[in-house]
């Protein structure tokens, strides 16, 4: 508890180190290389207050853009890699982290820092085999001969996975306050700016390989990566925009006019299809690094899933997917209005995860992005809302946020400082509560979720799930869920709100607690043991329902009263 508890501290304070490192280390050799050290700032500097979500998109594409991933050698130091590079340009930022080997991302002030760089290196040398001459800006620092300062200094290395469960209940469980857990456990899961910087650059590796197909092409990153959702570990959602070809969509003019000619295809469809599988084929061959490429294109939404290795991201590759990409804008402006929001989205996802009701095999269960629209649901269905209806945000929409995307309307508005909304100051605690409250008394049976009302409205299809898609109104985000992951979901809300109402919602006491000693889970901690779903009666997927342990409880005191 206590190791894990400092690494945290660590972790937390590391970015103020990280830069104190920067201006100690590159002070020297900017200076020599004439460059400004006050440039190269950490990567956490909070400077994206006031942004809007494409304003802030396209600054950290940028940032990837002129950025390069190096496979670093054994027993190197930040110093010497840091020496070595900034000979080709000024390094703005760079991290380094672990997977299976160093790696190191940096930053470079300008491209012209990845053309030198380019010009330097050479094509491996490989015996017995031969290389796909693809150049990238994926390398491999290489030493020859003994440096005698190899091994003296160690590197600082970002984490880039989650925190095992047993230690994130232990931490959660020194906290003082429910609120407290919820920022604690919010902290400790969401992706770090290193993690997103890392996610930024792989899309734009991965658009090289696809430029050489569709060189005006873009590859975005959409989903939990910039919904401001996401946590350590979370896949990577990308989708390949081919609307950014000039002359797409463009208006004809009247009178003579030239046109491409291009090859036909049957559908829409039928053309993302044929995209993604060269695209795919394209990675499988020529992409360093990406590995288990799987072209999965008779999927309702085409996509190819491959594992990108040096990052150990898990990539889902889509085509045409406008309308996933306006999800997440809804949902990172969301979180951007009020703060309660992400907490409590974490904490459920969370929570909905160590207890099965998630998973990453698609199946009847639950996604994160449905667990986020009953989080949203819940704070605009509050007495008084702490979030807008969609319709609210699309009536707040300036003309230039105007967007259609297959004939439904998506406009919201990007201008966040343009809603506003009735003070709420209910605490995370009454939130969460309530949460449980809320869900477990729903009437699912009969009602639909509609986050563009803010409001429940008959079910349109007997579906036991029903939550209507935000911007494609006439399809069901949940409807894979079947009856019975319903009933774990009602059933482990029942139990959690029960918990949290009766049961340890206060730290126990230091009183009998020898030093050093871990407390007890409580509170947010005691959620998500896996007592709470034994007593849900949910303890694993399809197992026989028990009586909730509440219940049982509720039973004793009213045989007692009698
Ligand atoms: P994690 O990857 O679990 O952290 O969350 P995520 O939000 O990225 O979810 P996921 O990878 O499953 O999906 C990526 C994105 O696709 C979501 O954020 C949504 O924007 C979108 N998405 C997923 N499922 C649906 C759906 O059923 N309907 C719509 N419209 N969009 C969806
Ligand atoms: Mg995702």
């Amino acid at each position: 508890m206590a190791a894990s508890m400092g690494a945290s501290r660590l972790h937390m304070r590391g970015n103020g180190q990280l830069l104190k490192c920067f201006q100690r280390i590159l002070t020297p050799f900017q200076r020599r290389a004439g460059t400004n050290v006050a440039a190269c700032h950490s990567l956490t500097d909070h400077q994206d207050v006031g942004k809007t979500f494409l304003a802030l998109q396209e600054e950290r594409r940028e940032r990837a853009q002129r950025s390069v991933l190096i496979s670093c050698p054994p027993k190197t130091t930040e110093k010497k890699v840091l020496k070595y590079l900034s000979k080709y340009g000024a390094v703005n930022n760079c991290f380094f982290y672990d997977s299976f080997g160093t790696y190191a991302v940096i930053e470079f002030a300008s491209r012209d820092g990845i053309c030198s760089l380019h010009e330097a290196a050479s094509l491996p040398s490989i015996q017995y085999e031969a290389s796909v001459p693809f150049k990238t800006r994926l390398l491999t620092l290489k030493s020859t001969g003994v440096d005698p300062l190899d091994g003296a200094a160690s590197l600082r290395l970002h984490p880039q996975t989650s925190m095992p469960v047993n230690d994130l209940i232990q931490r959660l469980s020194a906290e003082e306050s429910i609120d407290q857990q919820l920022h604690c456990l919010t902290s400790t899961l969401e992706l770090t700016n290193e993690n997103i910087a890392l996610r930024f650059l792989v899309c734009s590796l991965l658009q090289d390989i696809a430029g050489a197909f569709f060189p005006e092409c873009t590859i975005r990153l959409f989903g939990s990566t910039v919904n401001g959702l996401g946590k350590l570990g979370a896949d990577l959602d990308l989708f390949l925009d081919l609307d950014t070809i000039s002359g797409r969509n463009m208006k004809r003019p009247s009178g003579l006019f030239l046109e491409y000619q291009m090859k036909r295809a049957a559908s829409e469809r039928t053309v993302t299809q044929n995209v993604l599988s060269v695209v795919g084929e394209g990675l499988e061959q020529f992409a360093p690094g990406c590995v288990g490429v799987q072209k999965i294109l008779n999927a309702r939404c085409p996509l190819v899933r491959f594992s990108h290795q040096p990052s150990g991201f898990q990539c889902d590759l889509t085509a045409n997917n406008r309308v996933a990409m306006k999800s997440s804008e809804l949902l990172w402006l969301l979180s951007q209005l009020d703060e309660r929001v992400r907490y409590l989205v974490f904490t459920v996802r969370s929570w909905a995860r160590i207890h099965g009701l998630t998973s990453s095999i698609p199946g009847a269960w639950i996604t994160n992005f449905s667990l986020s629209m009953l989080v949203v649901f819940f704070l605009q269905s509050r007495p008084t809302p702490i979030l807008p209806s969609l319709d609210q945000l699309r009536d707040l929409a300036s003309p230039a946020d105007k967007c259609v995307i297959e004939e439904n309307d998506c406009t919201i508005v990007s201008d966040l400082s343009k809603i506003q909304l009735e003070p709420n100051t209910e605490s995370l605690a009454t939130l969460l509560q309530e949460f449980f409250e809320f869900y477990s008394t729903f009437a699912f049976n009969r009602m639909s979720i509609n986050i563009r009302k803010g409001k429940q409205q008959n079910k349109p299809e007997a579906a036991p799930l029903h939550i209507q898609n935000p911007f494609e109104a006439e399809h069901n985000v949940s409807r894979n869920v079947n009856a019975t992951q319903l009933e774990r979901l009602v059933a482990l809300c029942r139990e959690s709100a029960w918990q949290l109402t009766h049961g340890a919602n206060l730290p126990p006491s230091a009183a009998g607690i020898g030093a050093g000693q871990p407390r007890a889970p409580w509170g947010v901690a005691g959620l998500l043991m896996p007592a709470v779903a034994a007593a849900a009666g949910v303890k694993g997927r399809g197992k026989k329902k028990r009586q909730l342990a509440s219940d049982r409880i509720k039973t004793l005191l009213q045989t007692l009263k009698k």
